[in-house]
């Protein structure tokens, strides 16, 4: 018995070595420790041993299983891991990578961000209003007389109902003190319509942004810095501004706003790139009529407005020669503007 337990060891040692593979190494497991295997049958034999010869081939025995389970684990172990890393062997990685098209943001968005991010440090929160305005949010509550050109029904788009889509987003200013008290300061980006014949500068549906400061002692210099500043921080802090007397009916003094920087073209040009003013106060009167109270009253509060377009601001800086480029969705315009 001895001797077999002895010979055994040897076999089992050297089979489990020899195993080239996982179920190389299974095969000769079971053949050692399975259920008819040599070690489990060598066990069952311990019965026929006299008592006296029993401990110390029970030791032995003990010794072996020890021995052979220990190999066992081993050779699983190592075979494993270099099952393993012949997968792994089979991957290249100098292959490059798969790029994943991530799209970007629409040039007239990533511009409409910039502008937003700017005024939002400068306090002014986000506001909006419907497309489909009424004649009153759009004109009268502005100022805007009946006989104003911009009523005109070839300038603007009207439906059955005498509602219109707003000419300018100026109403959301309305829409804004109608249902809110000052201290206001909001900024109001969306889209705008009129009837014009597309061409090179003209869409029927364009974006503007507009903007509303209204609180006790808001002045032009308010106006002014906060204008200058936004125009610096979005071309660089050569932009020079220059504020030319104007017209809107909604506020009185009104100005337009020119703006030169080397960002612009070169910075030879004044650009004629926004209108604003302090809020007209037959506008506060206008909403304090509506509201049945006097939350804006002329004599207390004061306020300044302004609104761009968007397009023309990309159109000058990006270099973009065509407005209508912004609508047609070809890629390989859009894929111009990393973001
Ligand atoms: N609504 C004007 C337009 O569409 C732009 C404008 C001018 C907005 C002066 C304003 C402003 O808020 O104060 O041409």
């Amino acid at each position: 018995m001895r001797e077999e337990l002895n010979a055994l060891r040897g076999d089992a040692l050297r089979d489990i070595a020899a195993a080239a593979d996982l179920s190389a190494l299974e095969q000769v497991r079971v053949a050692i420790t399975g259920r008819s295997g040599r070690l489990t049958q060598a066990g069952e034999q311990m019965r026929h041993l006299a008592k006296e010869d029993r401990p110390e081939v029970g030791k032995l025995l003990h010794e072996v299983r020890t021995a052979v389970t220990a190999a066992l684990e081993a050779r699983t172990a190592e075979l494993s891991s270099a099952a393993e890393e012949a997968e792994l062997a089979q991957i290249d990685p100098t292959m490059p990578g798969r790029a994943r098209a991530v799209g970007s943001l629409h040039p007239l968005q990533h511009l409409q961000r910039r502008a937003v991010e700017i005024f939002r440090r400068m306090g002014f929160a986000l506001a909006e209003g419907p497309d489909i305005e009424t004649e009153w949010h759009c004109f009268d509550a502005l100022n805007t007389p009946p006989d104003h050109p911009a009523r005109n029904e070839q300038d603007t788009f009207y439906l059955p109902d005498g509602r219109l889509l707003r000419t300018h987003t100026s109403s959301v200013q309305i829409r804004t003190m109608e249902n809110r008290t000052p201290p206001i300061r909001i900024i109001a980006p969306g889209a705008a319509y009129r009837r014009d014949e597309v061409d090179a500068t003209h869409l029927a549906q364009f974006t503007q942004m507009e903007g509303l400061y209204v609180d006790e002692g808001v002045t032009l210099g308010d106006l002014k810095g906060t204008l200058e500043y936004f125009f610096r921080e979005l071309f660089g802090s050569d932009a020079k501004v220059r504020f030319r007397p104007h017209f809107f009916p909604f506020t009185e003094p009104s100005y337009e706003i020119d703006v030169r920087a080397a960002a612009l073209g070169g910075g030879e040009r004044w650009l004629e790139l926004a209108g604003c003013g302090m809020v007209d106060p037959a506008v506060f009167a206008q909403i304090n009529e509506r509201r049945g109270d006097q939350a804006f009253d002329p004599d207390k509060v004061t306020g300044f407005a302004f609104g761009f377009g968007l397009e023309r601001l990309a159109m000058i800086l990006y270099g973009v020669p065509d407005i209508r480029m912004f609508v047609e969705n070809d890629q390989r315009f859009l894929s111009q503007f990393p973001s």
